[in-house]
This record gives C-alpha cells, sequence and structure tokens, in this order.
C-alpha cells in the first residue's frame, strides 16, 4: 500500500487528483496537507474526508515542525505537491506571498521529506534514500514564458512525429496560432510574480535532485478546466457571471491564447508520473487544444443558451433571464500588466514515455464543466462570499 501526502488537495486540481486516485486505487492511503485560504475550501473535498482513507491536516507547507510530524507519524511514499498561489493577477497585486508559498514552501517540503526519507550516505557523500519515494513537483506551463502568435486566424496543425500523431488521435479538429510549442528544451524565462515564483520553486526542487540525488519528478502543465474550479479564473468565473447576468470582463483584444485541458486528464498524467516517470525528468502535460479568449467566452456563453433551450429545468439556476444569455455581456476591459500572449505544450514526451494522452476533447469536457456548475450551485454560490466579493470588487471595480 503506497501512502501520499498531498498538499493543496482542497483547492481545485490537487482535489480532483485526490478524487480519481481514491476511485482508481483501493488499496492507498492519502494525507492532505492545506491551509485552507481563499482557494481552499472543505466543501470541494467533503466525501473524501469521509473516506477512511483519507487524513486531513490543515496547515502551511512552509511550516517546518508540522510537515515534520506528519513525516514522523505516517510512512509517506510519495510527495505531490499542488499547495501553491496559483492566480496571475493577485500575484501582481502581492507578489510577496507567491515568494513564500511557492517558494519558501516548496522547499521545507522538500526538506522535510529529505529528512524523512534518507537512509544514509554513499561513498561520494551523497544521501541514500529509503525505496520507492519520490516528490512530485506539480509545476506549471507558465515558467516557461510567452509564446510568439503567429496566426491571427487559426491555422491546422501538421504533425509530422509519428508519436504525436496518436495523441491527437480521433480528433477533427486540430489547429495552433503559432509555429513554434513548449517543449523540455524551451528555456525557463517567466514574466509574471506567479510564473517566477513557480520557476523558482522548479529550480530549488532541481537543486535537491542534483545536489542530494533526491528522489523527484517535476511536471508542467497547462491551463487546466474542470469543476471545483475557482471562480477567479477564466473559465468559471464567465459561467458564474452568465449565470448571475454580469458582465464578461475579457482582458485587452481577448486575443490571447491559451491550451486548455481537462482537470482528469492532468491528475491521470500525475499519477502515471509517480508511477512510471524516470527520476529527475520532467514531463510537460498539454492537451494541443489552443484557443483565444474571447472564443472561450463566446462558446461558454453559446453552450449555456443552448442548455437553456434543451434542458428547461436549468433555468432555475438563473438569476436573469434566458434573452440575457447573448455576446452584449461581453466587456472589453484594460489589459493584464505583462500579460503573456500565448501557450502551447507539445506533450510528446510523455506520451512516449509513459502512454499519457488528453483524452478528454474540449467540446465534451467544456459540457461537462458547464453542467457541472450548473449542478452545482451551492458550491460556488458559498465560495463567492465575503473575500470573494472584495475580491472581485477591487479586481473589476474601476476596469
Ligand atoms: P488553487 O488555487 O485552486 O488551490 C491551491 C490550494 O493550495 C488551496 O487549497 C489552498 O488552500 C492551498 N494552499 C495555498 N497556500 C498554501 C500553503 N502555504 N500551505 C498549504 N496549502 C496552501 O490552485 P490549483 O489551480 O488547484 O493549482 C494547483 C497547482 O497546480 C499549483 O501549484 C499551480 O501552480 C499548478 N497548476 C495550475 C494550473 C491551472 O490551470 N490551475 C495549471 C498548471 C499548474
Ligand atoms: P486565468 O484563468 O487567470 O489563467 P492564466 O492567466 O494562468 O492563464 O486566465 C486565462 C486567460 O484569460 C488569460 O489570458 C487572462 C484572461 N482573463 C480574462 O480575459 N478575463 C478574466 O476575468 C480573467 C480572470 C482572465
Amino acid at each position: 500500500m503506497k501512502t501520499y501526502l498531498v498538499t493543496g488537495a482542497a483547492g481545485f486540481i490537487g482535489a480532483n487528483f485526490v478524487k480519481y486516485m481514491l476511485k482508481k486505487y483501493d488499496d492507498i492511503a492519502i494525507v492532505i496537507l492545506d491551509k485552507l485560504t481563499y482557494a481552499g475550501n472543505l466543501g470541494t473535498i467533503k466525501e473524501e474526508l469521509k473516506d477512511s482513507r483519507v487524513e486531513f491536516v490543515r496547515g502551511d507547507i512552509a511550516n517546518a515542525e508540522l510537515v515534520s510530524n506528519i513525516f514522523a507519524r505516517r510512512e509517506i511514499d510519495y510527495v505531490v505537491n499542488f499547495a501553491a498561489e496559483s492566480h496571475v493577477d493577485r500575484s501582481i497585486t502581492n507578489p510577496q506571498l507567491f515568494l513564500q508559498t511557492n517558494i519558501l514552501g516548496t522547499q521545507n517540503m522538500l526538506e522535510c521529506a529529505k529528512k524523512a526519507w534518507t537512509t544514509g550516505k554513499d561513498d561520494k557523500g551523497y544521501p541514500t534514500y529509503l525505496p520507492g519515494k519520490k516528490f512530485l513537483q506539480v509545476s506549471t506551463d507558465e515558467v516557461y514564458g510567452s509564446l510568439t502568435k503567429d496566426f491571427d486566424v487559426p491555422q491546422p496543425l501538421h504533425i509530422e512525429d509519428e508519436n504525436v500523431r496518436r495523441v491527437v488521435k480521433g480528433r477533427t479538429k486540430i489547429q495552433t496560432y503559432g509555429r513554434t510549442f513548449f517543449t523540455g528544451e524551451t528555456p525557463l524565462d517567466p514574466r509574471s510574480p506567479y510564473s517566477s515564483s513557480k520557476t523558482g520553486a522548479d529550480l530549488i526542487v532541481r537543486a535537491y535532485h542534483e545536489t542530494y540525488k533526491m528522489p523527484v519528478n517535476i511536471t508542467r502543465c497547462s491551463n487546466n478546466y474542470g469543476p471545483y474550479h475557482f471562480p477567479e479564473k477564466l473559465i468559471p468565473l464567465i459561467i458564474k457571471n452568465i449565470l448571475e447576468g454580469r458582465k464578461l470582463p475579457v482582458y485587452g483584444k481577448g486575443d490571447n491564447v491559451r491550451d486548455w485541458l481537462y482537470v482528469e486528464d492532468h491528475a491521470k498524467a500525475i499519477d502515471m508520473v509517480l508511477a512510471g516517470g524516470r527520476v529527475g525528468e520532467i514531463y510537460n502535460i498539454g492537451g494541443f487544444n489552443e484557443e483565444q479568449n474571447i472564443n472561450i467566452v463566446k462558446l461558454t456563453i453559446d453552450t449555456i443558451a443552448r442548455l437553456m433551450q434543451e434542458e428547461p429545468r436549468y433555468r432555475s439556476v438563473l438569476k436573469t433571464s434566458v434573452e440575457n444569455i447573448n455576446y452584449d455581456l461581453i466587456t472589453y476591459v484594460s489589459d493584464r500588466l505583462g500579460h503573456d500572449m500565448r501557450y502551447a505544450i507539445d506533450p510528446t514526451k510523455i506520451h512516449r514515455e509513459l502512454g499519457w494522452l488528453p483524452e478528454t476533447k474540449f467540446a465534451d469536457g467544456i459540457q461537462k464543466t458547464i453542467r457541472w456548475y450548473l449542478d452545482n450551485r451551492a458550491w460556488w454560490e458559498t465560495i463567492i462570499s465575503g473575500e470573494y466579493r472584495d475580491y472581485y470588487e477591487k479586481m473589476y471595480g474601476n476596469r
């Protein structure tokens, strides 16, 4: 039986990962460590907390005493470090918190894991470790900076490589807005306080691997979407605002491009990297699913409008009338400072080495996601009280 220490699992991706793992494996134990910041919600993992395989610890990943205590009490096999400050806009207003949590917190997790897992020294003086242990740092494609957008109108993606062709098998529409992609060879070039702090974390993880031979992996994923996504990020914010009949704030011209991946596909990739990833390696995870923000917003409007026609029972969730769900809701607001233009991942390596594929087509994933928000109004309504209202007012009030 393996025991996982999963940090940040009361947040979006960590919670989806825990749900995925508990469903997939019977014989695992999971310790969740989460500080429950504004982004962490026990409601998100309500069912999992009742599961005898799960222990929840509230606390900070930067707290050495607390984290060592967990390692002393439990025989942890895998650390999966999701915990982070994760929102670019918040990093622009409060960069220091991002360095504290994302860099120092990660270093503390590494240090505690190293102490707990070390068995002695080899003849060169490097620490030796208990077998089967691994520290997986959940990182982001944003550490690579911003790609150029070479085409205003997306072009069909021509794929030469047989491996990559297999990654997108069965999909009819594969498009790109540029000629280049993030690969393992792309230099680190972060531009926001958020992505810089995640890069700092990646570098300290690499330093622990090089200096102490710590068994680590780093995964760098593109933008996720799906259930339990906090409604400060683009897709859930747009869904929530449509349902409330509020304006939809689109930054700049709405022409920035992101590569969207359904969250369960990310969870699956992390499971595969834990089980089979070569120690010390970095794996890029993404879906060849590029789209401009404005098109994501329009697609979300169209999908909700259609669902309201096809399944009138959903109208009870609306705080506006069905007629108001149209493109007039779109409002262009001033751009994000230092707004990265385009992200796009080439996931060939993780496919070739571990057989991972982005299985959920965007058309299906976005439907599932929207339906989830329609079916779970209580979840997002609880979250958008208090701190969220202050945040929203500050972020969008005079924009
Ligand atoms: P999130 O903001 O939804 O959740 C973060 C969680 O971490 C919350 O539960 C929060 O309470 C917890 N947390 C914050 N600071 C903490 C601390 N000091 N100690 C303990 N817990 C703390 O984030 P998310 O979107 O689920 O992202 C999870 C990870 O995945 C992050 O490391 C992020 O950088 C990375 N990532 C996110 C995306 C994305 O699209 N959301 C894409 C690629 C990578
Ligand atoms: P976001 O979900 O914050 O993710 P990230 O910045 O990490 O990619 O934003 C996705 C894109 O949507 C990004 O280009 C910024 C844009 N955006 C808006 O246009 N309006 C919004 O209200 C938000 C939150 C984001």
